[in-house]
């Protein structure tokens, strides 16, 4: 572990059922009047954006809507959300959704500041300053976009997809009212979950220095695991353990949603301070070759990874075992370990999600190209524990094929 470590996060957590009525205040103790709320058309069916305005009215706030919020939401997007807001004038954003809204919202603030398009600012720290406050009100358990550095966009034009990655982006204030995940429907439910689960054991598992590793930026919001995320991610992955299964089955059952509103936190502060591995890296050529969201893509690889880096972070991965409730008394550290893979397969097939690649129409004759577009996304692959290059990703992905 090294000497010195530094940590991030939103400027303020509120958290708790009912807290949605905190929004208006805390909008007000940012100095705003005025807000663009950005959402999307499925969340206004539902009405989540009542207790949102409502707060925002008793407040005496002023403000106007954009619905035009998308599930992984594109650099297009962000500037159809910049240009529908012409003369606004507003003081802050209000993202209420899952990652995808609040995304979009960070790419837009981000222009709204510093001009240009979203794409202008991919990669590590190309943000030159503070952004338009963004206050998140979140309605998923999963992504920790709430919290983090990170924008993820595509980008259509040029066929791929990119993320700011700036502490700049984090949200001034992120809001956990686990009474709005109530309605997620089950496939929300597990997609998000389990990406919170990858979250979480990434940031685990992550090389303890990434600049050690090969990181250029020593104020890279990726620094490695700390004891701070170590703990936030050990939790995350007790909870998720425990209520991922209930809160896919039985909706309504607000311990279970609390209990994973509450490890979507833990593990989004643990991942956008330590970094993510190559489950994250092989996500990315997963999701655009195959459409499917970034939770089955994560969920898909998670256990794959885990075996491949088993070598690496034995001691680790039993302690995940033990962590995900496994009987691992009496057992190697190996063979605990070994255990922490299997509960993750179990998991996953327990809450409907693909299993193999093959399930998700990527066709074999694909999978030497995932691996080279996969290795190119070094900033990932740095911080995995066990080296990769192209052909062991290549067999990776048969593997999981
Ligand atoms: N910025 C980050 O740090 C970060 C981290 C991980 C993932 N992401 C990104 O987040 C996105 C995925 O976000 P997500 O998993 O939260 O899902 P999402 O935001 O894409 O939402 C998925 C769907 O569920 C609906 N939905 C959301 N909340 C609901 C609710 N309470 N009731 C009913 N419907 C609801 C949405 O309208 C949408 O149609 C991806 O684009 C991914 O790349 C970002
Ligand atoms: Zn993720």
């Amino acid at each position: 572990m090294r000497g010195e470590w530094r940590f991030h996060s939103a400027g303020e957590i509120i958290f708790g059922r009912g807290t949605v009525r905190r929004t208006g205040e805390a909008v007000r103790r940012l100095g705003a009047r005025r807000v663009l709320l950005i959402t999307d058309p499925t969340l206004v069916a539902a009405g989540l954006h009542q207790p949102v305005e409502q707060s925002l009215a008793e407040a005496g706030v002023t403000v106007d809507r954009f619905e035009g919020g998308q599930a992984k939401p594109t650099v297009e997007a962000v500037l159809a959300c910049v240009a529908a807001m012409g003369q606004g004038q507003y003081e802050a954003l209000v993202a209420l959704g899952g990652g995808s809204n609040i995304d979009l919202a960070k790419g837009a603030a981000v222009v709204l500041r510093h001009g240009g398009s979203p794409a202008d600012y991919f990669g590590e720290n190309r943000v030159p300053g503070p952004i338009l406050p963004v206050v998140a009100v979140s309605t998923t358990a999963g992504t920790g976009s709430e919290v983090s550095g990170a924008a993820v966009l595509a980008d259509l034009a040029h066929h791929r997809r990119g993320s700011i990655l700036s502490n700049y982006v984090r949200p001034q204030v992120a809001i956990y009212d686990p009474l709005m995940t109530v309605s997620c429907p089950p496939k929300v439910t597990a997609d998000a979950g389990i990406d919170a689960l990858s979250h979480a054991v990434e940031a685990y598992m992550v090389v303890d220095s990434v600049t050690e590793a090969g990181g250029e930026d020593p104020a890279s919001p990726y620094q490695g695991r700390s004891p701070l995320t170590d703990l936030l991610a050990e939790e995350a992955i007790e909870l998720i353990g425990r209520y991922l299964r209930r809160a896919v089955y039985q909706g309504g059952d607000l311990e279970a949603r609390e209990g994973m509103h509450l490890a979507s936190l833990l593990a989004g502060l643990a991942f956008s301070n330590a970094g993510l591995t190559a489950v994250h890296a092989l996500e990315y050529p997963i999701g655009v070759a195959s459409g499917c969201t970034h939770g089955v893509g994560n969920g898909l690889m998670l256990p794959y990874v885990m075996e491949y880096n088993l070598p690496s972070c034995p001691e680790r991965l039993a302690v995940v075992a033990e962590l995900l409730g496994e009987e691992v008394e009496g057992l190697s550290v190996w063979a605990a370990a070994e255990q922490a893979v299997e509960a993750v397969h179990r998991l996953k097939a327990d809450i409907g999600l693909p299993l193999r690649l093959r399930d998700l129409g990527v066709p074999e004759t694909e999978l030497r190209r995932l691996a080279e577009e996969t290795a190119q996304i070094v900033r990932l692959l740095r911080a995995n524990p066990r080296p990769f290059d192209v052909n062991s990703l290549e067999e990776l992905l048969r593997r999981a094929w």
